[in-house]
């Protein structure tokens, strides 16, 4: 079987290293892909966009196309694979919107009886003072912005600086805004396969968001995460199964809006219960460099047959263990990035740990050197989450780098 992951971030290294590691034992290949990915998978060569990618998927007989990213999904990745005949995991344009736009996925959500924050959408600053009733209260840009369109606002000198940078700077380029209740309580993410009317929830995960220990400083990428199967409570996770991912998965059938891939939900768990606060077609990242290592079985197997609408659990299974990702950010993240910092000691990471590239290239010399925000996580596993902590920790001892900043509580700092 060959297989081909689209995307070149930590979150598409930990998926081709996991389907390299499926008992099938594909071919992967991967674009636009990174030096280190290139080390475990073939290089899509000559090609420069879509309608390239998918004359070398013909080209090179390959089976499956496997979407990390989802910039591809809404320019259409999944519709044209579809038109040619080639199998992809990863939705349509119309099913990505959940995560394209926030307003068609509150939308969405109001339609189908979903929990989640009351909203107003807004088009101009006027509008979205008049809207905000009081603080602290959240405000989102309608479409993709990278993560950063999203402002959680404590007082007015916040929302009105957020307010200029939408729609006086056009920061973000044209589109409407949300005004959002501000949910409280701690944020889980939980991950499902879904194909059609069916679904399979995965190994849920908490994403450590924010800069500093503590929860402290700017809102980043993801600092670093931690995953179990024991990461939630089974009454918790019938819950959400009933009110959140059921709702959706029907609700995605009842609008006509077929999808296949991964879903992602963004909750918070609030005192009245569970939340969504948004929804991405596609893996979390950093949450999938942790929750990867814990899959035995055969995910490229179950991923083909997944693509074709049948979603069957026997083809793999996750470790009831626990798994700590942290991520190592270079100097200036999150407002800037430094390239070019040699890494040093990615060869003494302790056994069974695992080093997943977000932010590196090879520099000249042929080492690893930084190259963008996030650059890499060091990820471990243990029986415990204290003991997955003190492995990941131990084992991301030796990586430095020039300016490297990481959190020394990720895993530590659990749901109060
Ligand atoms: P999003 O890009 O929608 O996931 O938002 C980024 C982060 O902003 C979330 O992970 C939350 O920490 C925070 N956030 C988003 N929406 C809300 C909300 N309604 N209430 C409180 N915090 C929120
Ligand atoms: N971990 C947050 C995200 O992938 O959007």
């Amino acid at each position: 079987m060959k297989v081909i992951v689209v995307g070149k971030g930590g979150r598409e290294h930990a998926i081709v290293r996991a389907l390299k590691d499926s008992s099938s034992a594909p071919e992967v290949y991967a674009w636009p892909g990174s030096d280190a990915i290139f080390e475990l998978a073939t290089r899509a060569e000559g090609v420069s966009g879509v309608p390239d990618l998918l004359n070398f998927i013909t080209q090179e007989g390959i089976h499956l196309c496997v979407a990390g990213e989802e910039s591809y999904l809404m320019k259409g990745l999944a519709d044209a694979c579809e038109a040619m005949g080639i199998s992809c995991w990863g939705p349509k344009v119309a099913g990505a919107l959940l995560e394209g736009s926030k307003e068609y996925a509150k939308e969405f959500m109001t339609r189908h009886g979903i929990p989640t924050g009351h909203y107003e959408s807004v088009n101009s600053a006027e509008e979205a003072r008049e809207a905000i009733q009081s603080y602290p209260c959240v405000l989102k840009f309608d479409g993709l912005a990278a993560g950063k369109g999203v402002a959680v606002c404590a007082d007015a000198a916040a929302s009105d600086a957020f307010l200029d940078e939408v729609f006086a700077s056009k920061r973000f380029g044209d589109g409407k805004l949300l005004v959002e209740e501000f949910l409280e309580g701690p944020e889980v993410s939980i991950f499902c396969m879904v194909a059609d009317g069916g679904y399979q929830i995965l190994c849920p995960a908490r994403d450590y968001k924010r800069l500093e220990d503590g929860d402290g400083g700017p809102n980043t990428g993801g600092m670093g995460a931690v995953a179990s199967p024991q990461l939630i409570e089974a009454e918790l996770r019938h819950r959400i199964e009933k009110e959140i991912v059921c709702p959706t998965v029907e609700g995605l059938q009842k609008d006509g809006t077929p999808y296949r891939g991964f879903l992602y939900f963004g909750l918070m768990l609030t005192e009245t219960g569970p939340k969504v606060i948004e929804y991405n077609c596609r893996f979390g990242d950093p949450e999938c460099q942790a929750v990867m290592p814990l899959i035995q079985g055969d995910l490229a197997g179950y991923l083909l047959k997944a693509a074709s609408g049948v979603l069957d659990p026997s083809y793999f299974s996750f470790e009831d263990r626990w798994s700590v990702c942290l991520v190592l950010a270079s100097a200036g993240y999150p407002a800037s990035s430094r390239s070019g910092d040699v890494i040093r000691g990615l060869n003494e990471v302790g056994d069974g740990a695992r080093v997943y590239h977000a932010g590196t290239r090879k520099g000249e010399s042929g080492e690893f050197e930084t190259h963008g925000g996030r650059v890499l996580a060091v990820v471990a596993q243990g029986d415990s989450r204290e003991e997955a902590v003190e492995r990941a920790y131990e084992s991301g001892k030796s990586v430095t780098f020039d300016g490297a900043q990481r959190r020394g509580d990720i895993g530590r700092l659990h749901f109060s």
